[in-house]
């Protein structure tokens, strides 16, 4: 039998945070795919959840600070645990307290209508920026999503990006995502996520690790200023195939050399791996090497469709009945490492979402992409659609483009009538979804705004 639900010991899962912000607070992971916005009060209550106190001890604290009876209390408590299961582990012993944030700094008023506000889309400060370093690359992967031919602004530099990353750090943003091209080609980049660190920010980076992969003391630098995860992408087990993907030459030994660098040092190495027919057939040898090299966890995904003229619109990709047959090939494999490397099959491409694994774009709700050429869009495949682009950060500062007149424009475009598909308009998501994957709703159809393809909704509840 388990134990009585008051005798659990709810306890904030070690990659929670909790952040205090006017209005509001913020509870969220070591990545942008999980976050929150809360009442102070809420917060509080998570603060409390340090593994040294049980539900009813919680109940007790959060009831006598809030000015709250038997049994309100307590049923208070058992909403909360159930409303952010997600960030909580639960112990059924008692253990040693460690709490990791003071709960007196969540004691302020909650703004209801902020927090109202952003269950429709329109959040007071992004969760993150998503900056592209540089549209450069020293690959040429056949599957690319983005246009690599494209020219930046002669200002964009080392300065302008750390102003830009003291401004989003000041405005209380968390996230600090870094892609291109290859970031690591830009010239400060380490620079550019030790200063996020310092200043409080997740850093997030997708790299090809050539650079990375010169020496070991680009993972020691990042893992002495607290960087907890990095991305690599990785697509092929043997140099003649990661030549023959990349079509490039001679890097692949650079590529493996980055990995061992970053998990020596610590880091949490996430592989992110796209499928293509070239490479479909060595899926098994790649994972295999990567579990033997310490990785974390490999996402293998389907090619998805990119900014205009990228290579990856007329790029050959695997058929769906191959699809299937890899899902179940790398199912067997995610079983076999089950509890050493977290394994992620291909999401089956023929499938609609449902309303329980519906998967909205965060962009424009979450989030501004920032590129080389100073533009900030909703998207880092969306550079240069002009009716996607709100502003330019040598023209105007980040709080001034997110509460500006073009992007609240652009946000009631996206869920107006007139401009979206009648299914959206009917739906209970539009809000938070605001028709989802908008290049993918354009290579599809040609239209922006029409309903996103994956889409098996509208939804009604
Ligand atoms: C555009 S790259 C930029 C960062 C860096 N150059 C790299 O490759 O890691 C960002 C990520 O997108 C992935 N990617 C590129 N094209 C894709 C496509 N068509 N479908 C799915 N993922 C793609 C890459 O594998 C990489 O993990
Ligand atoms: S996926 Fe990354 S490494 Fe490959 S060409 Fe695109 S930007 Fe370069
Ligand atoms: S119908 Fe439109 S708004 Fe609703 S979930 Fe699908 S894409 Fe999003």
């Amino acid at each position: 039998m388990g134990a009585e639900p008051s005798a659990i010991m709810p306890t904030l899962k070690p990659a929670v945070r909790l952040k205090p912000m006017r209005g509001y607070a913020l509870a969220h992971a070591h990545h942008p795919s999980l976050i929150r916005m809360i009442d102070p009060s809420h917060a509080f209550f998570l603060s409390l959840c340090s593994g040294g106190l049980n539900l009813r001890e919680i109940a007790y604290l959060y009831g006598e600070t809030f000015g709250l009876a038997e049994p309100e209390r307590v049923e208070q408590a058992g909403q909360l645990l159930e409303l952010y299961r997600m960030f909580l582990d639960f112990h059924q012993q008692r253990g040693q307290a460690t709490p990791r944030f003071a709960p007196e700094r969540f004691l302020y008023p909650g703004d209801d209508a902020v927090i109202a506000a952003a269950a429709h889309g329109k959040w007071p400060v992004p969760a993150g920026i998503n900056v592209t370093l540089t549209f450069k690359c020293n690959f040429n992967c056949s599957y690319c999503y983005q246009d690599l031919l494209q020219a930046g602004d002669q200002r964009w530099d080392l300065a302008k990006c750390t102003d830009l990353v003291d401004e989003a750090a000041d405005w209380g943003v968390v996230f600090l995502g870094l892609t291109g091209g290859e970031p690591t080609i830009f010239r400060g980049w380490l620079e550019l996520i030790e200063r996020g660190l310092s200043r409080g920010m997740i850093p997030t980076m997708t790299s090809n690790g050539t650079v990375i992969g010169t020496s070991a003391e680009f993972a020691q630098r990042l893992a002495a200023a607290g960087m907890e995860e990095i991305t690599i992408s990785f697509d092929a087990p043997t140099a003649d195939l990661h030549d023959a993907v990349t079509q490039s030459r001679g890097h692949f030994p650079k590529v493996v050399a980055a990995i061992r660098y970053l998990v020596d040092a610590g880091l949490r190495v996430v592989i992110k791996s796209v499928l293509t027919p070239a490479t479909q057939h060595a899926i098994e040898p790649m994972i295999e090497m990567l579990v033997d090299l310490g990785v974390h966890e490999i996402g293998i995904s389907y090619m998805e469709s990119g900014a205009i003229k990228s290579g990856a619109n007329s790029a050959p990709n695997v058929t769906i009945d191959e699809l299937g047959a890899v899902r179940a090939r790398v199912q067997a494999l995610r079983e076999r490492h089950a509890g050493r490397c977290d394994i992620h099959p291909p999401k089956d491409a023929t499938r609609k979402w449902k309303d329980d694994d519906w998967y909205p774009c965060g962009g424009i709700n979450m989030g501004m992409s920032i590129f080389p050429s100073g533009d900030v869009s909703v998207c880092d495949k969306m550079h240069k659609v002009s009716d996607f682009t709100y502003g330019n950060v040598f023209e105007a500062g980040l709080e001034a483009i997110w509460n500006g007149d073009a992007f609240a424009a652009l946000r009631a475009r996206t869920v107006d009538p007139d401009h979206i598909d009648p299914d959206c308009a009917k739906c209970s998501k539009l809000y938070s979804c605001r028709t989802s994957c908008f290049v993918d709703s354009f290579n599809a159809t040609g239209k922006y705004l029409a309903k996103d393809p994956h889409c098996g909704g509208p939804f009604f509840n």
